[in-house]
């Protein structure tokens, strides 16, 4: 069967080769190194008009819907024998020398605009005049898909890698299909790669093969008006969740407090931050974090984001812990919200990170504010937030859908009683749903790891993953009963 597809891919490319299995990918490298473009010419045998030069534009109007139209080329062409003259190629519905295939009326116009004559002419289309799909249909196998749509990343606004999901099937012709895809869209594409093996580490980021191109993945996206730093091959990344981050901030409001557990680079965090919420942000993945603190400084909102790298169970332990010396400090008054401004939470921050009572270190992405008198300072944007996370937090997003549901149980009594003013958090959860499941399993099992009945939950399907999986992000008012601690503690867990 392999010999049969490889032998029917070479029939095409104008080469044979004696291979066997054992030599099979040679012969994958032998197709894309004896990809024989010649191979792609179509001659197409035409008839054209010798017009001289002034009285084409007039000629033209004339033939209007009998010249050629094809995508790319100009019907009117230089005539090489002469300069005076030019080619008005015609359609190819006109077969005869005759030109009894247009219409008698317009052709007597001609003729008393200017002296014609027809001529034979011959069109050749190449390699570089088709288009992928169809340069693909020639060399692929018949019966095997052309992959003609694959997930474009701009990169640094005029580069882009094109991100190939090549097929068990399709595997034997990956780097003919990569060349070509990168011939058909250079420079608009400079990097063709193609994921390899399924997501299997803890970060969800993808290993890729790089096809064709320069082997660099450091790239850049823009969605809903906010730009995302990234390298392709470190961090998690997937445009498909480009609407479901715009669903879930637009139901945050400014001054709102956002808790995101896995927060990737921040397609969450950057936009609820840019709406004017205070978002504390986390992610395991080091380099996730680096570029969240990037995105925050090129999309100017480090001041309303803190950016943490902790597990997410830790990350969440620690922000609920109230401060050792805090307790003290409390009395009736704490029913008032606490003004701050970047500067504070600079140095409220710099405290914390000093402080060894066991509070939240923050790796602050208020990296790019610059101190007084520094050449390239800020203006110092005034922010209204209560940033005391044991206090107050409105919402928190737990977006690592493989297992974001076994994270529920850190919300069991993590929350103080006398510290937390005001209502308790949204929690948006997500998760996958298989064909055997369903939405009532999902809840029994969240239910069952928060120890607590949850209150009108509320599904949203995010978007189908395979034929029987589908992303689902479920939204719920956290439970009193699951994360009201009566007691007073200093302690995270
Ligand atoms: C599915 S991605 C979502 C990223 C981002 N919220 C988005 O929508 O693009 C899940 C993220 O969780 C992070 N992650 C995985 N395990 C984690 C853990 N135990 N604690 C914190 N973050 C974790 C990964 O590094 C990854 O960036």
């Amino acid at each position: 069967m392999f010999m049969k597809i490889v032998s029917r891919c070479c029939n095409y490319l104008n080469l044979f080769t004696a291979a066997n299995r054992s030599n099979f990918s040679s012969v994958c490298l032998g197709i894309l190194n004896m990809l024989d473009e010649s191979k792609f010419d179509v001659h197409l045998k035409l008839w054209a008009l010798r017009v001289p030069r002034e009285f084409c534009k007039a000629a033209t109007k004339l033939l209007n819907g009998h010249m050629l139209d094809r995508p790319r080329i100009k019907p009117i062409t230089e005539d090489p024998t002469s300069e005076k003259t030019r080619y008005v190629i015609l359609s190819e519905k006109v077969q005869n020398a005759d030109l009894s295939d247009i219409p008698i009326q317009k052709l007597n116009e001609l003729e008393k605009l200017c002296k014609i004559e027809t001529v034979p002419y011959t069109l050749t289309l190449g390699y570089s005049y088709w288009g992928a799909d169809h340069v693909l249909k020639q060399i692929l196998p018949s019966g095997l898909e052309v992959p003609s749509s694959f997930e474009t990343i701009v990169k640094y606004f005029v580069r882009h890698i094109a991100h190939l999901n090549i097929t068990d099937e399709l595997l034997p012709y990956k780097d003919v299909i990569a060349k070509v895809i990168y011939d058909k869209n250079h420079p608009r594409i400079l990097t063709v790669v193609n994921k390899v093996g399924s997501i299997a580490n803890e970060f969800r980021v993808p290993k890729f093969e790089i096809l064709a191109g320069k082997p660099d993945m450091a790239t850049e996206v823009k969605q809903y008006g906010a730009t995302f730093k990234l390298d392709y091959g470190l961090v998690y990344w997937n445009s498909r969740l480009e609407h479901e981050h715009i669903r879930l901030v637009n139901k945050f409001n400014q001054g709102d407090i956002i808790c995101d557990m896995f927060a990737g680079i921040g397609p969450f965090a950057i936009p609820a931050a840019q709406k004017g919420c205070l978002v504390y942000a986390n992610d395991l993945n080091p380099e996730s974090v680096r570029y969240l603190k990037i995105n925050a400084d090129v999309n100017k909102v480090n001041n309303h984001i803190h950016a943490y790298n902790l597990d997410a169970r830790i990350f969440m332990s620690q922000l609920m812990t109230v401060p050792v010396g805090e307790s003290e400090h409390v009395d009736s008054s704490l029913a008032s919200s606490v003004k701050c401004n970047i500067q504070e939470n600079i140095k409220e921050n710099t405290q914390e990170n000093n402080s060894e009572n066991g509070h939240l270190e923050c790796v602050d992405a208020h990296v790019a504010v610059k101190t007084k008198g520094s050449k390239n300072k800020r203006i110092k944007t005034s922010v209204s937030h209560n940033n005391k996370s044991w206090e107050h937090i409105d919402h928190v997003i737990m977006n690592l859908p493989a297992s974001a549901l076994q994270f529920l149980d850190v919300f069991r009594g993590l929350i103080q009683r006398k510290y937390w003013k005001g209502s308790l958090p949204w929690i948006h959860c997500y998760c996958f749903i298989r064909s055997n499941e369903t939405q009532d399993s999902v809840v029994t099992e969240a239910e069952s790891l928060l120890n607590a009945k949850i209150h009108e939950p509320v599904f949203h399907r995010v978007r189908d993953v395979a034929p029987n999986k589908a992303m689902y992000c479920l939204t719920f008012r956290l439970p009193e009963e699951a994360c009201i601690n009566e007691e007073i503690s200093n302690c995270y867990k």
